[in-house]
C-alpha cells in the first residue's frame, strides 16, 4: 500500500511546490515508508527520489527549494523490487519527460515489460509501475496525444491501481486512473489535486470527489475531467464537503488505526490476492518435505495453526513450532524438512532465530511476510508476500487475515500440484474481499453491543474445535492485547478436563463455529457450559439454527472452509476493539506491547 499525491496550479504557489509535495508525503507516510520521491514540471521534468523516510529524502535532495506549477509525490511500501533508489517512485519514460506514481499491483507487468523492451524501451527499475511510463511513451510515439496515450496504456494494464502521471510536454495537466486502490480528487481555487486519501487533500481544500473503480481522467488548474468506458462523467455533481480535521482524517475518519485496519481488510485482502506470486515454488518446496515446521509468534503463529490444520488433510506432517520454543525441536530439523515461517514484520527475533537454526540443518524455509526487504526475506529460500500495507495498530488484524488468505492460496497450490481440481477454492479465495466486507458490515453492530456486556468481566473462555481452535486463540489474544481482559482459548473438548471448574453464573464463554465439521460436537460443549451458568456467545454461520442455542450469537456470512477462519475472526477483532474502548483504553497503543519484538 503506497501513497500518491499530485497537484497542479494555475500560477506558481507562494510556498515552493517542493515543500507542498513534502508535506503531502508526510501525511501519506503511514501508507508506506521505505522510499519516497517527487517529480516536478517547471521548464522540464525534475525527479528527486531515494530509499529512506520522507524527511531524510526531502532533506537530502532539498525538496523545499524546488519550484514549479505541477508535481507528483510518492511514498512507497515495496511490493515488486526492493526498497532502493532505482525502485523508488516516480518512474519515468526513456526520454525523461513522463513521470508516474502508482499504488497497487500491475499483475501483467512482466509481459508488458518484455514487449516494451523488444521495442527498445530501457527499464531502470525492477518495479511493475515503470511499464506504465513506457507504455504512454510508446503510444505518444505512435502519434497519440498524452491523454489518448494514457487511456490506451490503461487498456493494457491488469491489476489494482491508483495512478497519477505528468508529461513535461503537456505540463498543465495531471492524468489519473483508479481500479481497486483508493484515489481522491481535491477541488481547489486555481489548483486541483489527486491523492490516495482524504487527509492529504484536507490541507488544501475540503471539497473532494471520490474517483470510482474503472474511472480515469485528468485535472488542470481549473478543470476536473472524469471518464468511464469512454463516457464523460459529471464530476461537478460529485463534489463533497468533508467536515473532518486533517488529523481525524489520517485515521480515515476512524477513531483508531486498529478500527481503520479492521475495516481495511477487504482492500488488503484484494491487493494480497491480486498480488500473489511464487505459489507454485512454495507448494513444491512443501510437498517434497518430510516434516513441515510451521513457525511464528503471536497472531502469526495462529495463522500458521490454521494452515497446519489444512496440511493434515493432505497427509502432510505439519509440526507447529512456537518461535521462542524452537530449540526444543532442533534435534528434529533435517535437510529433508521444510518450514513455513510467518512474520508480518519479518523482524521478530524469535522467528528469525528459529529460521536460522532450521536452515543451519538444511531445512528449506518458505517465509510469508508483509515487508519487502525485511530480515526474514534475506534468510529464507522462498518468500511469499502478503500485501496488507503497513499495519499501525499494535494488535495484528489485517496482517493476520492476509496471512491466512496467503496460506490458503499456498494450500490450494499444493492441492493443484497433487492433481486436485482447485477451481472452487480459487473462486473462494478471489471472493474473500467481498465476503470480508460483508463480515465487517454485518457483525460490527453486534460486536459493539456485546462489548458493553463483556467490559466488566474479569475473564472469558474462547473455545472451538478443529480449524476453529486457532481462530479462538486469535480472538482471545485480541481481547487480552487491547482490552486487558484475561481470555483463554483451548479446544472445546478439553473443557471437562479441568477448565470448566472456573465456570460460574455469567462466566462468558465464546464459541467459534467456523469449522463445519465440528459444529455438532461444539454444541454439546455449549450445553455443558450453559448447565453451569455460563453466558454462552458464538460466532455462527448466518441463518443457522445454532444461534437459538446460545445466549448471544453473532451471525457471520456463509462461506467455504477456506474463508471461514477469516470471516469468523473479524467479529472477534471488533469485539476486542470495542471492549477496549468501552474500558477507556487506547487500542492503538496497548500497554506493555510492541508492534515488533526484535529482542529476545
Ligand atoms: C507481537 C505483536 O509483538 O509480535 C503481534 O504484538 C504479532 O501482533 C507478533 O503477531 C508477531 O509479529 P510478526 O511481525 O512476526 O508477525
Amino acid at each position: 500500500m503506497c501513497g500518491i499525491f499530485g497537484i497542479v496550479y494555475a500560477d506558481r504557489p507562494r510556498r515552493n511546490l517542493g515543500e507542498v509535495l513534502r508535506k503531502a508525503l508526510e501525511r501519506l507516510e503511514y501508507r508506506g515508508y521505505d522510499s519516497a520521491g517527487i517529480a516536478v514540471v517547471d521548464r522540464g521534468l525534475v525527479v528527486r527520489k531515494d530509499a529512506g523516510k520522507v524527511a531524510e529524502v526531502a532533506a537530502r535532495y532539498g525538496f523545499d527549494s524546488i519550484q514549479g506549477v505541477a508535481g507528483l509525490a510518492h511514498t512507497r511500501w515495496a511490493t515488486h523490487g526492493k526498497p532502493d533508489q532505482a525502485n523508488a517512485h516516480p518512474h519515468t519514460d526513456c526520454r525523461g519527460v513522463i513521470a508516474v506514481v502508482h499504488n497497487g499491483i500491475v499483475e501483467n507487468y512482466a509481459e508488458l515489460r518484455e514487449e516494451l523492451a523488444a521495442r527498445g524501451h530501457v527499464f531502470r527499475s525492477e518495479t511493475d509501475t515503470e511499464v506504465i511510463a513506457h507504455l504512454v511513451e510508446e503510444y505518444k510515439r505512435q502519434g497519440l496525444d498524452t491523454f489518448a496515450a494514457f487511456k490506451k496504456a490503461l487498456s493494457r494494464v491488469r491489476g489494482a491501481y491508483a495512478v497519477a502521471l505528468i508529461d513535461a510536454e503537456n505540463p498543465k495537466a495531471i492524468y489519473f486512473a483508479r481500479n481497486l486502490s483508493p484515489l481522491i480528487i481535491g477541488v481547489g481555487d486555481g489548483f486541483n489535486i489527486v491523492a490516495s486519501d482524504i487527509p492529504t487533500v484536507l490541507d488544501h481544500t475540503r471539497r473532494v470527489i471520490a474517483v470510482r473503480d474503472g474511472e480515469y481522467g485528468y485535472i488542470t488548474p481549473h478543470q476536473v475531467y472524469i471518464e468511464a468506458d469512454g463516457v464523460p462523467q459529471d464530476a461537478s455533481s460529485r463534489v463533497e464537503e468533508i467536515p473532518w480535521s486533517a488529523e481525524m482524517a489520517t485515521k480515515g475518519g476512524y477513531a483508531h488505526f486498529m478500527l481503520k485496519e479492521i475495516y481495511e481488510q477487504p482492500e488488503s485482502l484484494a491487493t494480497t490476492v491480486a498480488g500473489l506470486e511464487g505459489l507454485e515454488a512454495a507448494a513444491a518446496s512443501l510437498l517434497s518435505a518430510r516434516n513441515i515446521y510451521v513457525v511464528g509468534a503471536g497472531s502469526s503463529l495462529h495463522a500458521g495453526l490454521v494452515f497446519a490444520q489444512l496440511l493434515l488433510r493432505i497427509k502432510a506432517t505439519p509440526v507447529p513450532v512456537v518461535a521462542s520454543e524452537y530449540a526444543a525441536y532442533e534435534p528434529l530439523f533435517d535437510k529433508g524438512d521444510a518450514a513455513v515461517a510467518i512474520s508480518q514484520s519479518g523482524e521478530t527475533i524469535d522467528t528469525i532465530k528459529a529460521v536460522r537454526a532450521m536452515r543451519e540443518r538444511g531445512v528449506r524455509v518458505l517465509s510469508v511476510t508483509n515487508v519487502v526487504g525485511s530480515t526474514i526475506t534475506r534468510e529464507s529460500d522462498v518468500v511469499v508476500y502478503t500485501r496488507a500495507g503497513p499495519e499501525i495498530g499494535v494488535a495484528a488484524t489485517k496482517t493476520f487475515t492476509t496471512q491466512v488468505a496467503t496460506l490458503s492460496a499456498i494450500y490450494a497450490a499444493m492441492l493443484k500440484a497433487l492433481g486436485y481440481d482447485t477451481a472452487p477454492m480459487e473462486r473462494e479465495i478471489k471472493a474473500l474481499p467481498d465476503l470480508a466486507r460483508k463480515a465487517v458490515e454485518n457483525t460490527a453492530g453486534a460486536a459493539k453491543d456485546l462489548a458493553r456486556r463483556l467490559k466488566a468481566k474479569p475473564s472469558a473462555y474462547y473455545l472451538g474445535r478443529g480449524s476453529a481452535v486457532p481462530v479462538a486463540m486469535e480472538g482471545a489474544l485480541k481481547l487480552k492485547e487491547v482490552a486487558y481482559i484475561h481470555a483463554e482459548a483451548y479446544p472445546a473438548g478439553e473443557s471437562k478436563h479441568g477448565p470448566i471448574a472456573l465456570v460460574e453464573d455469567g462466566f462468558p464463554v465464546l464459541f467459534v463455529f467456523s469449522d463445519p465439521n465440528t459444529r455438532e460436537k461444539t454444541l454439546s460443549n455449549v450445553a455443558e457450559m450453559k448447565a453451569r451458568g455460563a453466558y454462552t456467545i458464538g460466532t455462527v454461520p448466518a441463518r443457522s439454527d445454532i444461534a437459538k442455542r446460545l445466549d448471544y450469537a453473532i451471525e457471520v456470512p456463509e462461506s467455504g472452509e477456506l474463508a471461514a477462519p477469516i470471516l469468523h475472526v473479524i467479529p472477534l477483532q471488533l469485539l476486542a476493539y470495542f471492549t477496549a474502548v468501552e474500558r477507556g483504553y487506547d487500542p492503538d497503543k496497548p500497554r506493555n506491547l510492541a508492534k515488533t519484538v526484535t529482542v529476545e
